[in-house]
């Protein structure tokens, strides 16, 4: 698929077929995202891939939506608040290596013809503790991954003129 087609064919789902996600496309995805750049190729990240069916339910608690829980994968990018470059004025680039990183990723199961959904409104502590994670781990999003059940409308945006100028 031609990249700007990626990017147009993009969308968040939520709702996921029962079929499970092969593992060379899983690979790939993956890869996307860790080859990623980041400030100063610090790299402060982590993904962590839960397939296992009894770790996915304990998700509930954290995120309650069922297609989230129940989708074939679920992929938790992990910011590693020590690696991160910070800037002189103490701003910490972790959430935007991440970030950046965690686009990759869905872009490239977009073009492998799986679905993603950005999760950011999910309860950190409850992350934390399914997955363990140490002090210095800090869950930034999350996201589903598997083959979409439905083919939902593009959503709306706001227009050119508003969020792009020239001078
Ligand atoms: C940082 C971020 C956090 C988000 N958090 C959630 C979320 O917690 N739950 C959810 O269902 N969608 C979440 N989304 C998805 C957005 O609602 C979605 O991207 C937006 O409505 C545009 O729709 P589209 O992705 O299909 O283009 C999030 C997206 C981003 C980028």
């Amino acid at each position: 698929m031609d990249f700007y087609e990626v990017i147009k064919k993009r969308r968040s789902i939520r709702k996921y077929k029962d079929r499970p996600v092969e593992e060379e496309k899983l690979r790939r995805v993956l890869e996307a995202a860790r080859i990623a750049p980041s400030a100063k190729n610090a790299q402060p990240w982590k993904f962590i891939v839960v397939k296992d069916k009894k770790i996915r339910e304990k998700f509930k608690a954290a995120y309650a939506g069922e297609w989230f829980w129940t989708a074939p994968v679920l992929i938790c990018a992990c910011g590693l608040k020590e690696e991160a470059w910070r800037r002189w004025d103490g701003k910490s680039y972790l959430d935007v290596d991440v970030t950046i990183a965690m686009d990759h990723l869905i872009l490239a199961a977009t073009a492998e013809g799986l679905g993603t959904c950005w999760i950011g409104a999910f309860d950190v502590s409850e992350v934390k503790k399914i997955l363990d994670l140490s002090q210095g781990e800090e869950p930034i999003a999350l996201t589903p991954l598997g083959y979409p059940a439905i083919s939902p409308e593009p959503r709306w945006r706001k227009p050119w003129d508003e969020v792009i100028q020239f001078k």
